[in-house]
């Protein structure tokens, strides 16, 4: 069984939007929507990169990144550390 539970892929899949937060050069925080979020595996959540250059100039350098994902109607949401 892989990290993302069947309840967490469905409620990326039903949102497609993600937040996903990478950390800049300096140290301070980015933070950035991606509304094209799937689910790639059990363990990898996948966006496509359309205009994102903060978040690959930043990942090239670092490789932390957190995505997280709320579905505002339930209440409930998800934060994840990759
Ligand atoms: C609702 C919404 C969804 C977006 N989805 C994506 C996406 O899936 N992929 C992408 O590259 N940019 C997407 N964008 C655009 C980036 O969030 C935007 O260009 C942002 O400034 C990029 O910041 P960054 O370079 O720090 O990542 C989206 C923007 C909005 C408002």
């Amino acid at each position: 069984m892989g990290i993302l539970t069947s309840h967490m892929q469905q409620l990326i899949a039903g949102q497609r939007l993600i937040f996903a937060a990478t950390v800049c050069p300096d140290g301070t925080p980015n933070l950035s929507p991606k509304g094209t979020a799937l689910v790639w595996d059990d363990d990898h959540i996948l966006f496509i990169d359309l205009a994102s250059p903060g978040t690959m100039r930043n990942q090239a350098s670092n490789p932390a990144i957190e995505p997280n994902v709320v579905d505002v109607f339930l209440r409930k949401g998800y934060r994840f550390k990759g």
